[in-house]
């Protein structure tokens, strides 16, 4: 079924840093199966501000095993929620929550043991998650964090991660990086980069790696999985999560030149059903997305980032093609089964049918 905004009522919330709270919601039995989750995935919030409205997606940092659901909420530059989350949002307030989404969850199998992940500042909260859930649920399972920040204090969840550790001495291994800060060995100075992946390469071995989970800033990102991509692992073990929209053309973004010439003038057909219902209307190959169409036509449709990170726009296509500028959240194999990243499609037949129902 398509999702819609939920109101959740909040249950507590707790300073963690200086500028970072995280926020546990109460969830009314009524609403149970809706917001049940798995490790890795993320929720929207959404939230007028003078009249506007903000749409905002925040990874969940609890496990499924916990029985609860809170995300973290770091203070950015300018960030309109994320200042109000940290210096306004109280117990009791109410917020609106789409469902959980997204596949920054790991995929297990019988023989999978060892798994690494590698954050920066905020991007501990999927990673949290999924650390907490492998350990507690995988007992063969072997977890290696490193987690880069400016210093001590802007460790996000330095008393559990503390904790985790000293409770699965054998199977979890924590590996700080401060960007701001002396420590006793160099290794635990600087920012995680290539050549600071090398030198670890002498106390981790990637190649025993089941999973490389990443997540943090574009630029880690994308070093870090380029490296170890350099140095033979499987691209197929590397999976990560975007906070934020890039600035650049690197995900499965496609060859456009050619298919503008091809796309010029061109209109299709394109129908959209969600809830059971449908609505159809004329759109341009190269003119707006088909949510951006579908929101114009005065649909309810799920949306957060518009930037191909989220998933939250995840429809399935039914009928003809359609193209997507780029796409950061998509497995392959999710593609492979028709669903598409609506805030990023754009038609190439003349009859496109999009579900949104189908997830
Ligand atoms: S709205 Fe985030 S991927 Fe489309």
């Amino acid at each position: 079924m398509a999702v819609h905004f939920e109101k959740l009522k909040i249950k507590k919330i707790n300073r963690e840093t200086p500028d970072c709270v995280s926020i546990e919601f109460d969830i009314p039995e009524s609403l149970a199966s809706k917001f049940t989750f798995r490790e890795g995935q993320n929720i929207t919030i959404k939230k007028e501000f003078n009249g506007e409205e903000i749409r905002r997606s925040y990874s969940i940092c609890s496990a499924p095993f916990e029985e609860k659901l809170s995300i973290a909420v770091k203070s950015v530059d300018n960030g309109i929620f994320s200042n109000y989350a940290n210096t306004q949002l109280k117990p009791g307030d109410e917020l609106d929550l789409l469902p959980p989404t997204g596949n920054f969850s790991p995929k297990f199998s019988a023989t999978t043991k060892h798994n690494l992940a590698i954050a920066a500042g905020s991007g501990i909260t999927p990673i949290i998650s999924i650390i907490k859930q492998t350990l507690e649920l995988a007992s063969q399972s072997t977890f290696t964090l490193i987690y880069g920040n400016r210093n001590r204090q802007s460790v996000i969840f330095i008393d559990e991660l503390e904790g985790l550790k000293s409770r699965f001495l054998e199977r979890f291994n924590l590996i700080n990086v401060f960007s701001r800060e002396s420590t006793d060995s160099p290794i635990h100075e600087g920012r995680i980069t290539p050549e600071k992946l090398s030198v670890l390469r002498n106390m981790i071995d990637y190649h025993s790696m089941d999973n490389i989970f990443l997540c943090g800033p574009e630029e880690l990102i994308f070093s870090s999985s380029d490296y170890f991509k350099s140095i033979g692992i499987d691209e197929r073990k590397i999976h990560f999560e975007l906070f934020t929209i890039p600035g650049q053309d690197s995900g499965s973004s496609v060859e456009k030149s050619k298919e503008e010439v091809a796309t010029k003038g061109k209109t299709a057909e394109v129908t959209v059903s969600i809830d059971g219902r449908s609505l159809s209307f004329n759109l341009e190959y190269d003119g707006m997305s088909v949510l951006d169409a579908g929101l114009a036509q005065g649909l309810d449709l799920p949306y957060s980032c518009k930037g191909g990170v989220c998933s939250t726009c995840k429809a399935k296509v039914l009928e003809g093609e359609v193209e997507m500028d780029n796409n950061y959240a998509l497995e392959d194999d999710e593609v492979a089964q028709g669903f598409v990243l609506t805030c990023q499609s754009h038609p190439r037949t003349p009859k496109v049918v999009v579900d949104y129902d189908e997830r």
